[in-house]
């Protein structure tokens, strides 16, 4: 079945040599990605295995695999490379044994015989296929990725097409690929999956492996919350990707969208670039993909470019060429591209016949709607200019509707004066790269689109807004006219940027932070108490003959709530305490920041010790103790501000305890309500020290308070009064941890929820608490 004639040579790469005497493959540029791809993550994999030493292994896993698969018209099987930046770009990577590509092979068919021929030989090269049925095609690729997901990262809004079954196939297909992966990686191993196709995967992984290192890379846009939010399904998404350890970015703002997301649909608060899971912290980076900058540079001189070049002029005149390359996408602003080009020739007649547009659109994703309504569309756009202004020797548009090999599309890039590049929004953009990688002495001068990622980088180009034709129309007049030394300084400047950025160093840093996360959340995952850690202090509890036992209420004992009148300790819980208290050699204290009143209603009868208001008051004996030199006092000033607070943040309130004012913001709008916290710490700084009062700031609350006591200082009274040989103190908050720097060196601390420096121990979740003591007990 598979055709033995080949003929492309691919020096470096060991699997396409193997590959090349199965198949029959169309010559192409693409090829040559693979050839210098051996060099690309050999030091990542030295680095990598000298620090583990064994040999590690780089999964990747993207919906199509570098290389596609089509039957020709004699039924063999032809592979080919596949289009797009993702591909051109990851295909750049090493391809040696220990680097396994899992994705779709670009065929569909089910017959079981050739599943398993297209397998083997794919195999052999670490490519692992997953093959999908046609309605998963249908629903899946075209549908949930390319006709929901697609056009909602690009800002399409009008285009998104959601539908149930779509969703459905998405999580299907999703979960096809874990179970591709499950045999293939071991717990050293780095997975690396690609972009929006397998937005679910990293956390499907993650659900079987809990420490080995996932990576996830956006290789489109992600939009402003405000888009993303029309998205159904928004949260499954998302937490499909903190699944992963890594998420990127080509640019920082994507990364700004994505932990807005976040924070306002899964309500999870980041530190800079780091997300705050229970079990582990996730980060988020921009790293710029870049391009294999050597290899089109070189390309560029090679004697067979160079007659591509010679042939090109002499066919196209000495006139100026203006080149536009891009897969056929509505994202790529072809229309506004054309429409721009045409004002052009309207508006300065003397450069008619005198210059060219050659637009090379590579056939993309036909079989969706949008996609072959837009082929229509530029053809008859194409048609209209080019009927308009030909004349017997001169063609406006030079239009090509297939892909080209790579030698061809460098002597292309090579001899066009200026490159158009115009996306409507593009994640990056790599023609613009190439474009510029492949000039010499012949300086060209590039338009670049300020929508595209790689305007970012790109700054000496002509920045242009691409839904602004006149801009069009005006960049074009401008490159054309523009002064050669110019030209030649700003492709200098920007030759140096993308020669250093190369596509290496995107794929390295990626690893490089991806190792240091697994390093940071191994330290993090120490501290969880796991059954071995339980009886270690199970065996000190048992051992010890006195006992001082703290334990924080919210969020620690009881989980939070909307209303906190809601949150009454449950029956299991009180259980808990009163079986703790009942062992003489125990003194517990629930150690909290509510009043004292609520704390004696919910513990009514149980014979335990209670720190009231974060310590102010303490109560022996059956009798509140007031802890502090002298009540704290708070004007009108004070109030007026937390008041103004309330008013511009709804669903905030104010609780007035007995020596302290507290500000809850629990149930209000995320992103509001810490802008607001700012202003108001801000604002009361003054008239608080004015009354020696002190802002403390704690989980989802501003407290102000005396600073004569805190959490800990119920700790400490307790401590000066008698010794123990067991202390452990259990809570949440960031007050808490007053508590845990109050207690003797044998003291044992336990965080709840976040990692905190200053516990020993973490238990993740809220829920834990109870079954924990209970264990302890037991
Ligand atoms: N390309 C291609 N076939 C061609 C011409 C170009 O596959 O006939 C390549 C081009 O060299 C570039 C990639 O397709 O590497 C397009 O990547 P880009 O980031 O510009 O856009 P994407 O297709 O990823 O949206
Ligand atoms: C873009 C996407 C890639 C995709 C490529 C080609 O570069 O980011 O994920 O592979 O386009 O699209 P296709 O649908 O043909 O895979």
């Amino acid at each position: 079945m598979f055709n033995h004639s080949v003929y492309w040579i691919v020096i470096y790469s060991p699997s396409f040599i193997i590959l090349q005497s199965l198949v029959n493959v169309k010559p192409s540029f693409f090829l040559i990605f693979y050839s210098l791809s051996a060099l690309y993550l050999l030091d990542i994999k030295h680095r990598l295995q000298t620090k583990y030493k064994y040999t590690m292994k780089l999964i990747i896993l993207s919906n199509r695999l570098p290389v596609k698969i089509e039957k020709d018209e004699n039924g063999e099987f032809t592979v080919s490379p596949s289009e797009g930046g993702l591909a051109t770009g990851l295909g750049s990577l090493e391809t040696e044994a220990e680097k396994i590509w899992i994705g779709w092979p670009g065929i569909f068919t089910d017959d079981e015989d050739e599943k398993k021929e297209i397998t083997e030989h794919l195999n052999k090269h670490n490519f692992y296929p997953v093959f999908l049925s046609e309605e998963q095609i249908e629903l899946y690729y075209e549908g949930y990725s390319n006709s929901t997901m697609w056009p909602l990262c690009h800002y399409f809004y009008s285009y998104i097409d959601y539908r149930a079954e779509y969703w459905t196939a998405y999580q299907e297909v999703n979960k096809l690929f874990a179970e591709a992966a499950f045999p293939l990686f071991n717990d050293e191993d780095i997975i690396w999956v690609q972009d929006y196709q397998l937005m679910l995967l990293p956390a499907l992984i993650r659900e079987q492996n809990k420490v080995v290192s996932i990576g996830y890379f956006h290789h489109i846009p992600f939009p402003s919350y405000e888009l993303f939010r029309v998205l159904p399904k928004r949260e499954a998404v998302l937490n499909g990707l903190l699944g992963a350890d890594l998420i990127g970015f080509h640019t920082h703002d994507y990364m700004r969208h994505f932990i807005s997301a976040i924070y306002r649909v899964l309500q999870l608060e980041s530190s800079l670039d780091e997300i705050q899971l229970s079990d582990r912290v996730v980060h988020v980076d921009t790293f710029p993909m870049g391009i294999n900058y050597e290899h089109y540079h070189d390309a560029a001189l090679k004697p067979e470019v160079q007659e591509k070049v010679t042939e090109l002029r002499k066919n196209m005149g000495n006139y100026p060429i203006i080149l536009s390359v891009d897969r056929l996408d509505y994202s790529k602003g072809i229309l506004h591209r054309l429409i721009g080009f045409s004002q052009f020739l309207e508006n300065h007649p003397e450069y008619l016949s005198k210059v060219s547009l050659v637009m090379i659109v590579v056939p993309s994703r036909d079989q969706v709607d949008m996609y072959a309504d837009l082929k229509v569309k530029i053809d008859e756009m194409i048609g209209n200019i080019n009927g308009q202004y030909s004349d017997l020797g001169w063609t406006p548009v030079h239009y090509f509707y297939r892909s080209f090999d790579f030698d061809e599309l460098i002597a292309m890039y090579h001899t066009a004066d200026i490159a158009l590049v115009s996306p409507l929004r593009d994640g990056m953009n790599l023609v613009a790269k190439e474009y510029i990688a492949t000039k010499h002495s012949n300086p060209g001068v590039l338009i670049l689109s300020e929508m595209a990622g790689a305007a970012i980088e790109l700054t000496d180009a002509i920045i242009i807004n691409p839904n602004d034709t006149e801009e069009i129309e005006n960049s074009i007049y401008e490159a054309l006219t523009m002064d050669e030394d110019e030209k030649m300084r700003r492709l200098k400047r920007m030759q140096k940027r993308i020669s250093t950025q190369t596509v290496k160093k995107w794929a390295g840093d990626f690893v490089g932070e991806l190792e240091s996360i697994k390093n940071q959340n191994v330290n993090i995952n120490k501290k969880i108490i796991t059954q071995n850690k339980l009886s270690f202090i199970k065996k000190d509890y048992e051992k010890a003959n006195s006992r001082l036992i703290f334990l924080d209420y919210d969020g620690t004992l009881s989980a939070f709530v909307k209303n906190p009148e809601d949150a009454k300790p449950t029956e299991r819980t009180l259980e808990l305490i009163k079986n703790l208290v009942s062992d003489s050699k125990n003194k517990v204290v629930i150690n909290s920041g509510r009043n004292h009143d609520i704390l004696d209603k919910w513990f009514e009868g149980i014979d335990l010790d209670l720190a009231a208001e974060h310590g102010a008051f303490y109560k022996s004996d059956g009798k509140w103790i007031q802890n502090m030199k002298q009540k704290p006092v708070w004007d009108d000033e004070i109030l007026d501000i937390i008041q103004r607070t309330i008013d511009k943040t709804p669903r905030s309130e104010l609780e007035i305890k007995q020596t302290a004012l507290v500000w809850h913001y629990r149930n209000s709008d995320i992103w509001l309500a810490e802008m607001r916290e700012k202003q108001l710490v801000n604002e009361l700084m003054g008239p608080v020290a004015r009354h020696n009062l002190q802002i403390m700031r704690g989980n989802k609350i501003v407290e102000i308070k005396s600073p004569d006591y805190n959490k800990g200082s119920e700790v400490k009274r307790l401590l000066k009064m008698d010794t123990y040989e067991f202390v452990m103190a259990i809570g949440d908050d960031t007050t808490d941890d007053d508590m845990f720097r109050a207690l003797p060196e044998h003291g044992i601390s336990i965080k709840v929820g976040d990692f905190s420096a200053a516990a020993q121990y973490r238990l993740p979740w809220q829920d834990e608490v109870v079954p924990f003591l209970e264990g302890l007990i037991k």
